[in-house]
């Protein structure tokens, strides 16, 4: 586990992930994906505002990912919001993303 990608890096369980991995001697980096922006900063920490439905083959190939971390999410709430619902991820990009 040297390199590892988080979807929902700026999600609660996703920052706090980012967080220790970073510390982690035996983690040279971390890339993230979320729709909001970082809660996490470090040197060590790649950060991309990407929706987690869109291919992601391209950051998983050209950061040489070997561990991934599904964490994107949308609390189910949310899905009776307008706003919020086309958010939800599905699971074709889970596919998409263990695919590539
Ligand atoms: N928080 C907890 O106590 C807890 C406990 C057990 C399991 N979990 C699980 O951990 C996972 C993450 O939970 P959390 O509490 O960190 O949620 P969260 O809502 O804090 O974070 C989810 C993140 O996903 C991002 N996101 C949503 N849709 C996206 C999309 N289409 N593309 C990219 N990013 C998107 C959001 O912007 C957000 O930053 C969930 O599967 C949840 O069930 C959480």
């Amino acid at each position: 586990m040297e390199r590892v990608f988080i979807s929902g890096v700026s999600g609660y369980i996703g920052g706090k992930l980012a967080s220790r991995l970073i510390e982690r001697g035996d983690v040279r980096e971390v890339v993230g994906i979320d729709v909001a922006g970082p809660r996490t900063l470090s040197p060590k920490l790649r950060f991309f505002k990407r929706d987690v439905r869109d291919p992601i083959d391209d950051i998983l190939k050209e950061h040489a990912i070997d561990t991934v971390v599904h964490l994107a999410w949308v609390m189910p709430a949310a899905l009776s919001s307008p706003n919020l619902a086309p958010l939800m991820a599905d699971p074709t990009s889970v596919l998409a993303m263990v695919k590539a």
